[in-house]
């Protein structure tokens, strides 16, 4: 393989311009030549690409977001537009592709790869919500940022003895809140995973007031229901002063942390490995400290499920 490309696609996640970076240096490294797909599988369809040198991924290893940009194309979800993105490919002689992203990305990656693209892909998303990996790229710098949201809360519901709740993203899926709240001690996270019900968190809040416990915080997974009115339920119920926080895309910002940096090379060094050996259709993941190919139809389409062991963890240390 002489040509590949790389891009970023769907929501952008801290860590992907580490990512691109070393998938850009590893290409090169084994004299194949690179081209960079502005604004995701829309930016394939406009033919919009910029070819790459080692310089063009200088100064962004520590920067949030993706240099390429990166976008949710309708288009690329019609046969139509894949084709066009496909033939764009082609006639720029490009063999393959490296595409970071969530499930919708690698999804669209699978679907681009039946009309003779070879790819491989890179779980990039801020919901660790991608099957076969332990973690994605982007994960651990959300839940950095959301940790240091509660630890603020922490420090004015506990001056005013209030409930907190804060609302954190993860789409359906729970990682983020769990993983957020265990590290940040609060005292009852919601995850979509695990059902609940307002009358019995009225209760749970009371009961630990009666304990001594001045204040609270609660961690709501998006998917989990809308902290406003959980809010409003908890503070008709209980009589406690309540307040909610919604961190919203603040999540999805920032520099990456160590973590996601070495996650995003490694990942996408044996990415550019395997991807000139020859295969597709596959994803790299991460699971026990390595690189793992996953095939992609195992990937996609699922769900990761939150570990029970950290929720039970959680539940326990709340007390
Ligand atoms: O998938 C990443 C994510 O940030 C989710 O956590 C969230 O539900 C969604 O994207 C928000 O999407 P958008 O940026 O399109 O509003």
């Amino acid at each position: 393989m002489k040509k590949i490309a790389v891009i970023t696609s769907g929501g952008d996640s801290p860590g992907m311009n580490a990512a691109i970076r070393a998938a850009v240096r590893v290409a090169l490294a084994q004299g194949v030549e690179v081209w960079g797909i502005r604004n995701g599988y829309a930016g394939m369809i406009a033919d919009d690409m910029i070819r790459l040198d080692s310089r063009s991924v200088g100064d962004i290893i520590q920067k949030g977001g993706t240099f390429l940009g990166t976008a949710r194309s309708e288009e690329f979800k019609t046969l139509t537009g894949r084709q066009k993105a496909a033939e764009n490919l082609h006639s720029r002689g490009i063999e393959g592709l490296i595409v970071t992203g969530g499930d919708g990305s690698l999804t669209g990656a699978k679907l681009l790869s039946e009309l003779g693209i070879k790819f491989v892909g890179l779980p990039g998303t801020i919901d660790n919500d991608i099957w076969g990996t332990d973690f994605t790229i982007g994960f651990d710098t959300a839940v950095n940022t959301a940790l240091d949201a509660i630890n603020k809360l922490r420090d004015t519901a506990s001056s005013h003895g209030r409930v907190i709740l804060v609302e954190v993203m993860g789409r359906h899926c729970g990682w983020i809140a769990l993983t957020a709240g265990l590290a940040g001690g609060a005292e009852i996270i919601l995850v979509p995973e695990e059902p609940f019900n307002q009358e019995d968190i009225s209760k749970k809040l009371l009961e630990s007031r009666a304990k001594g416990k001045q204040y609270s915080i609660i961690v709501v997974a998006e998917g989990a229901g809308s902290a406003l009115e959980l809010g409003q339920y908890i503070r008709a119920n209980s009589g406690l002063e309540t307040r909610v926080s919604v961190l919203g895309h603040i999540q999805r910002g920032g520099a990456p942390t160590a973590f996601d940096r070495l996650l995003a090379s490694r990942l996408a060094e044996t990415a550019v490995r395997a991807l000139m050996a020859g295969k597709t259709d596959i994803m790299i993941g991460f699971r026990n400290n390595q690189c793992v190919e996953v095939p992609i139809a195992d990937a996609v389409g699922k769900k990761k499920e939150i570990d029970p062991e950290l929720y039970r963890l959680a539940d326990v240390l709340s007390k």
